[in-house]
């Protein structure tokens, strides 16, 4: 049987401009970011686009990779393919049901196709706001723009710039009306 009332969550890092990669990877390395995404996601089946999955490269450990893509043929040891995103969410909360140590949560992990599709579906976003406006090239990925009225917006942390990377924060969003899978 299927998980129920499932939350949908968001986690994306993305610059003042809204980019959040160059289409092949991210454009910044922010180690904090990566072990709160670690953290943030773990034992929770993660909905992310192609492109997403070939920037990474490999499952994640102790979560499930559902990848979007239109080709039928796509198969890589370690995803689940799914062709559209009523069938990722399908895909997801059978694994929840299916897996003891899940999380009744799904994570929509982006990239920039991903996250306009399943915005709409999204109870938070675990935002991580990176003080700078990258030119993110010909494929550049965004993060699109949200309606600020529908969410209320905590900032858990906020980091000053150092030598090696931007100044960036935490911001924390839930649906004033909630909306779950
Ligand atoms: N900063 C962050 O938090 C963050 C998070 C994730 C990703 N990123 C970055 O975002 C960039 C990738 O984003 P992107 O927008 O270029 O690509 P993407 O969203 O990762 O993937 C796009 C692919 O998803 C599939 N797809 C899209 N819509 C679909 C639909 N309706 N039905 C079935 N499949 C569908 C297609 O795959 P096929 O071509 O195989 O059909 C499409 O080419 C990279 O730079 C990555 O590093 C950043």
């Amino acid at each position: 049987m299927s998980a129920t009332n499932t939350e949908m969550i968001a986690v994306v890092a993305m610059a003042e401009n809204r980019v959040i990669g160059d289409g092949k990877g991210l454009i910044w390395h922010l180690p904090d970011d990566l072990r709160r995404v670690k953290a943030l996601t773990m034992s929770c089946p993660l909905i992310m686009g192609r492109k997403t999955w070939d920037s990474i490269g490999r499952p994640l450990p102790g979560r499930a990779s559902i990848v979007l893509t239109r080709d039928p043929d796509w198969q890589v040891e370690g995803a689940i393919a799914a062709a559209d995103l009523t069938a990722a969410i399908t895909a997801a909360k059978d694994w929840i049901a299916a897996t003891p140590e899940a999380r009744n949560a799904i994570i929509l992990f982006g990239g920039g196709q991903i996250y306009e599709m399943g915005m709409a579906l999204c109870n938070r976003i675990e935002l991580t706001i990176i003080a700078a406006s990258p030119d993110g090239g010909p494929d550049a990925a965004l993060f699109p723009a949200l309606d600020e009225a529908a969410w209320d917006c905590v900032t858990e942390a906020e980091f000053t710039a150092t030598d090696a990377v931007p100044g960036y924060r935490y911001d924390s969003l839930t649906r004033k009306s909630p909306v779950f899978v």
